[in-house]
């Protein structure tokens, strides 16, 4: 599991102080490129995207928030990804939904989207997806 040092989890949450500024277009850029990317994922999205896309900005403010309590954010990382398993999210899409996260992160920081905070977000995407999946994983065996 990859270790988030102080310098990154400050990094991170500086940063999405500036992309919470910015809350709407984050999330329409952010659903934007994901479909551009993978067109078939929007099958799995019933719900209204406007809705959606506040409730991840939202679940990523609770994420960024307790990354330094890592006992209370597994809790929410595990109920998150029962939930996933319900809405038929297949754990080979984390990739690319990483992919859109980060390029909606640059495209919202614009300059301050540097090498530093570039590998503070992939390092703590990789967390909580790894995180996710294998929670997930675990469900459906057990299920
Ligand atoms: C770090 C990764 C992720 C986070 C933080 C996240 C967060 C969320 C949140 C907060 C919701 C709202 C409902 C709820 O709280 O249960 C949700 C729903 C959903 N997510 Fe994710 N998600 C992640 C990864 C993914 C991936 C990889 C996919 C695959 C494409 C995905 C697909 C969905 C779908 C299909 C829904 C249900 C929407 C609906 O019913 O219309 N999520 N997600």
């Amino acid at each position: 599991m990859p270790t988030l040092s102080d310098a990154h989890l400050k990094r991170i949450r500086d940063t999405w102080g500036q992309v919470i500024t910015h809350s709407h277009k984050a999330g329409e850029v952010f659903y934007t490129v994901l479909f551009d990317l993978a067109p078939s994922l929007s099958d799995l999205f019933k719900e209204n995207i406007k809705k959606q896309d506040q409730k991840l900005l939202s679940a990523i403010t609770v994420i960024v928030t307790k990354l330094n309590k890592l006992d209370n954010l597994n809790e929410e990382v595990r109920a998150l990804a029962k939930r996933h398993v319900k809405y038929g999210v297949p754990t080979q899409h984390f990739p690319i939904f990483g992919k859109a996260l980060l390029l909606m992160l640059e495209s919202i920081l614009e300059d301050a989207w540097d090498e530093e905070t570039k590998e503070a977000w992939t390092l703590m995407y990789t967390f909580i997806s790894v995180a996710m999946t294998e929670e997930m994983e675990k469900v459906k065996n057990a299920g």
